[in-house]
């Protein structure tokens, strides 16, 4: 079994564009792709892809999920088969689930957890040290000397690891730490007789994984006329595995997907000068050359790498290599060199985060000019060497997975060297034979089973909601799922979540749409046990129907709440309410609409019992305890509207 944790990682780093981009042609608009859709005949098109909410749906057929339901449905994959397919894909590894993970395996676990634990345990005290020890100072004054500031010092957790040579290890040794853990984790070494660190007296770089936690690290000396390495990092261990390692990864995540790209640096002190100035969306490979499980690691967020190397020989190198194998990962490169002697770190610290940003965009180059400028000089005047150049040129071109994007850049190509684009095109096809083809997965779509698909999407499609109280609780379920964890303060330190208050200001109310109910029903439920989950938790139940409905909730058609109010001819006394606004005019929309209805159901009591000719005390009795109802809903009614303000109520609607 696959465990929920793994599926969740994979649902979560799947890049649904990319993996529906290789069975349907998208195109992008705005912040979604759009193209025919695959599950029903369309000449306009209506399939759109949601990277935000990584899920994609029909318009047209109604047909909509994340990544692993378009492989089910779209490739005729079974459920693990698209799970581990995916995780082939983003390099994910599988977790299984203990009752069938060997004791071999759970034995490594075990060792990788610990050497996590230990790593935690190594920071804390490098950077306690460099911040708060006499004999730390020197590191300190190293780091604020070279320009950073405590709260960067701070955020990236750097630290000072002491010359004494035992210091570290006597630490955590009388903190009940393992020896043998230590050494794995490859902070110590030890023989019989003793033990020593293996960072000291250097400035300590810990090495974080996506998630946060700590790898390993990497300790510079301070000293420029050291005749030890400059650097010197952890060895390889069940953890530390360099090769799928970058540098800021968890600290640029967030920015590389809001920016969609990348700034690849060399060093660890490029990535946070970087950070320091503001420009956050960078990471760094450490010095040795790109690796493809990197890439990789990249693409998961962004297909947009710009490489930032030195000016130098050895960063024009590093450069030539990593955009070949950027462009064969299918990514699109761009390259930046900065001017001779200076490195990111160096530039930013100088220049500052304006003119560094500014000199990014002016000096951005693609393959084509990259090449053709750094070769400019030689080939300048010799046809010989230029011919080099182009076919230099047209090597990465042919690595290009794309067709149409090597096409673009074939036309590119031609124009810029005024060599006929038939030629180009001919020259990179023989150069793509000739590379050695990898086997990527591919999964080709089963053109016979298209008919009998198409007819089953139709019977099993979603229905539309066409009337009011059913978008009311799909927009109530998506404020659950949405900001269901958002606080709402009721005095200054006393607040609730918004989940908690939907359902105290809800009770007794259950939703309508049958298509909600369940999740409706399991997020009360966990409500009701303390818990307030993501909507990725939902996301990842392997329940068909709850993962319909939340992407029937979440795609964008609806999300914005001006055209939900518009398409319905509800007035909004203001265009721009806010969210808290938004969630009590749904909860009084919803119980407006209940206190329509029940008082619907007791004027028809009232007129059925005025209509019969029974009377005496029994009719007196029940007639009146219906009009006080009544009355009672009026003035919840009233109540209602003023609430809503100036919204001018349309009963026709529902
Ligand atoms: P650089 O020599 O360019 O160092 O190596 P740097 O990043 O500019 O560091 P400072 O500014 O001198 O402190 C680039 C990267 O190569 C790796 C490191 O990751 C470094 O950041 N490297 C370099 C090593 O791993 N070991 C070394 O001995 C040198
Ligand atoms: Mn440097």
């Amino acid at each position: 079994m696959i465990s929920q944790l793994s599926i969740q990682r994979i649902i979560e780093e799947s890049r649904v564009e990319e993996v529906i981009g290789e069975h349907v042609s998208l195109k992008k608009r705005g912040a979604n792709y759009i193209g025919l859709c695959p599950f029903h005949h369309e000449k306009t098109p209506s399939f759109i892809v949601s990277p935000s909410k990584n899920i994609f749906k029909c318009f047209g057929c109604g047909k909509a999920g994340n990544a692993v339901t378009f492989l089910m449905e779209h490739a005729q994959m079974n459920y693990v088969e698209a799970l581990k397919y995916l995780a082939k894909k983003y390099n994910i590894e599988i977790e299984e689930t203990t009752q069938q993970t060997s004791d071999e395996e759970q034995e490594k676990q075990k060792l990788a957890e610990s050497i996590l634990v230990a790593n935690s345990f190594a920071q804390k005290f490098f950077t306690d040290y460099l911040l708060h020890t006499e004999k730390g100072k020197i590191g300190l004054s190293y780091f604020l000397e070279r320009g950073y500031d405590k709260k960067i010092i701070e955020k990236f957790q750097l630290g000072f690891a002491p010359a004494d040579g035992d210091t570290f290890a006597r630490h955590a040794l009388s903190n009940a730490f393992n020896k043998d853990i230590l050494s794995k984790a490859g902070l110590i070494s030890s023989n019989e007789s003793h033990v020593r660190d293996f960072f000291r007296n250097r400035v300590i770089f810990p090495i974080h994984h996506t998630n946060g936690k700590i790898l390993g690290f990497a300790g510079r000396v301070l000293a420029k006329n050291d005749s030890s390495p400059k650097y010197i990092n952890t060895p390889e261990n069940e953890v530390y595995i360099k090769s799928k390692i970058l540098y800021g990864a968890y600290f640029a995540r967030q920015a590389i997907r809001k920016m969609d790209e990348c700034l690849l640096v060399e060093g660890y002190t490029d990535v946070i000068s970087l950070h320091q100035a503001g420009i956050e969306n960078v990471m760094a490979s450490g010095g040795t050359s790109l690796t493809t499980e990197q890439i990789r690691l990249i693409k998961r967020l962004t297909n947009n790498i710009t490489i930032l190397y030195d000016g130098d020989q050895a960063g024009i190198k590093a450069a030539l290599r990593g955009t070949d194998m950027i462009l064969e990962e299918g990514l699109n490169v761009r390259v930046v060199m900065l001017p001779d002697g200076e490195d990111p770190d160096s530039f930013a610290q100088k220049f500052g985060a304006e003119r560094t940003l500014q000199y990014i965009q002016d000096n951005k180059q693609d393959i084509i000019s990259f090449k053709t400028n750094l070769f400019a000089k030689e080939t300048a005047n010799d046809p010989i060497k230029r011919s080099e150049l182009i076919r230099e040129i047209l090597n990465s071109i042919a690595r290009i997975p794309d067709p149409m994007q090597r096409a673009i850049y074939c036309k590119e190509c031609s124009q810029h060297f005024q060599i006929n684009e038939q030629i180009i095109v001919t020259e990179v096809n023989k150069l793509r034979r000739n590379l050695a083809s990898k086997d990527t997965p591919h999964v080709a779509p089963l053109e016979t089973n298209e008919q009998k698909k198409i007819q089953s999407i139709h019977g099993s499609q979603l229905e539309t909601t066409t009337n009011t109280i059913a978008v009311l609780e799909e927009h109530l379920m998506r404020i659950f799922l949405e900001y269901g964890d958002w606080k709402i303060y009721l005095s200054e330190n006393e607040y609730t979540t918004v989940t908690e208050f939907l359902f105290e200001e809800l009770e007794g109310i259950e939703i309508e749409t049958p298509d909600f109910l369940k999740l409706f029903q399991l997020i009360k439920q966990n409500c009701s046990d303390g818990k307030i989950l993501p909507v990725s938790h939902y996301l990842s139940l392997p329940d068909e129907e709850i993962q319909k409905c939340i992407l029937q909730i979440v795609s964008e058609k609806y999300a914005v709440s001006e055209n939900w109010w518009n398409k319905y001819k509800i007035v909004v006394p203001e265009k721009k309410h806010f969210f808290i606004k938004d969630i009590e005019s749904t909860v009084v929309r919803i119980k407006q609409y209940h206190n329509l209805k029940q008082l619907k159901i007791i004027e028809n009591k009232i007129k059925a019992l005025s209509e019969t000719t029974n009377s005496g005390t029994d009719y007196e009795e029940e007639i009146t305890k219906l009009l006080k109802q009544k009355m009672l809903l009026i003035e919840q009614r009233k109540e209602f509207a003023s609430i809503l303000g100036n919204v001018i109520y349309n009963p026709a609607v529902i």
